[in-house]
């Protein structure tokens, strides 16, 4: 073997890792392209939803049960405590959310009745595109009486010029979504032509705790036996399972832990929950009704082990 043999043998390798270097990367590009052209092609779906019809309420006293009703069932969380709108969450490569600015400075100053009930209850907006990621069916059931005093709140707020942009789907986040992991179009989820019941009366009572558990199912699970958060990060915490469980769930809590854990964020470890995975500095804002209405209607949910959601 001659001295320039060994000389080529590192670069004939070199050569070779470079070809098929240049195949991983050509194929990759090629499945990046079908990703991105297959993901696009179902974002882009449009829904025919003309949305329920609503009167929006009144009235400062509507506008102050409004104010607490976003607040306790998520709206500000997301939207911001001026609902303004804000980069809600960062994790790209799957998501980034920009949940609107709902002020009278934003898109929806002109918004009719139907406007809100289609992109609150339906996750579509006017245009028939849906809205990303926020968890209308949660609020599927929110009725109009609710749904119109949150308006009326959010209509009488300052307006605010903030536009914080439209939300993105990542790269991972297009594989998770395509593979259905990922439920970021909600609107392909939801049944648009269930029609919508009335809450029952405002009350300490199961009926009216499970109407408010609503607001609940979005991280507990449609079960209330909690597990994994869909699309969070892996490392958030679980959710609790909330039903009767003798093992996993919360049939040995007493009201006043559960008080404790909605309203200050207390385990009955002594654990705190960090508000950032649970807007328990949210849940304080409900009245003594809705958190005792709550309380008796886990205690009738089926027990189940914890995760199944
Ligand atoms: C988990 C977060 C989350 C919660 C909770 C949430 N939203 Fe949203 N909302 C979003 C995101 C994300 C968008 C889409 C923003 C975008 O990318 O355009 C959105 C969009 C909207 C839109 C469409 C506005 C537009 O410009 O097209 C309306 C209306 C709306 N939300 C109202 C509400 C109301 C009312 C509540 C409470 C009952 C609520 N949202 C709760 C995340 C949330
Ligand atoms: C945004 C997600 C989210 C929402 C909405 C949410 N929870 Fe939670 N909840 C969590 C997470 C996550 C934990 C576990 C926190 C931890 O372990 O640090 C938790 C824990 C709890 C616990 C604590 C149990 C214990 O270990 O002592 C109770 C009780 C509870 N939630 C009740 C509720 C009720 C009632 C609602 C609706 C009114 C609700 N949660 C809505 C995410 C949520």
């Amino acid at each position: 073997m001659g001295a320039s043999d060994e000389a080529a043998r590192p670069r004939r390798w070199l050569r070779l890792l470079g070809r098929g270097l240049g195949v991983f990367l050509g194929v990759l590009l090629v499945l990046g392209v079908a990703v991105y052209a297959a993901s696009a092609r179902r974002l882009g779906r449009r829904f025919e939803v003309q949305g329920e019809a609503l009167e929006i309420a009144t009235g400062a006293e509507a506008i102050a049960r409004g104010g607490r009703l976003a607040r306790t069932r998520g709206c500000t969380d997301c939207h911001g405590q001026t609902a303004a709108g804000q980069t809600f969450l960062r994790a790209m490569p799957v998501m980034e959310l920009r949940p609107s600015n709902l002020t009278p400075g934003g898109r929806t100053a002109r918004w009719a009745g139907r406007d809100w009930t289609r992109a609150v209850r339906h996750c579509v907006r006017p245009d028939g595109s849906g809205i990303p990621f926020m968890p209308c069916l949660d609020y599927r059931g929110l009725d109009d009486r609710d749904l119109g005093e949150i308006v009326a709140w959010l209509r009488s707020l300052p307006p605010s010029a903030n536009d914080p942009g439209a939300s993105v789907l990542g790269p991972l986040g297009r594989v998770l979504f395509l593979k259905g992991d990922l439920p970021y179009l909600v609107a392909e989820q939801i049944d648009h032509s269930a029609p919508v019941a009335p809450a029952p009366p405002v009350g300490p009572t199961v009926a009216y705790g499970r109407y408010v558990a609503a607001g609940c199912t979005g991280c507990h699970g449609q079960g209330f036996s909690g597990g994994h958060i869909p699309g969070t990060p892996p490392d958030w915490p679980n959710a609790a399972n909330l039903t009767p469980d003798p093992a996993t769930g919360i049939a040995a809590m007493t009201e006043a832990q559960f008080e404790a854990a909605i309203t200050q964020g207390r385990k009955r470890d002594g654990g705190a929950i960090n508000p950032a995975y649970m807007p328990w500095q949210q849940f304080a804002l409900l009245t003594a009704d809705e958190r005792r209405a709550l309380w008796l209607f886990l205690r009738t949910v089926a027990p189940r082990p914890a995760g199944q959601r």
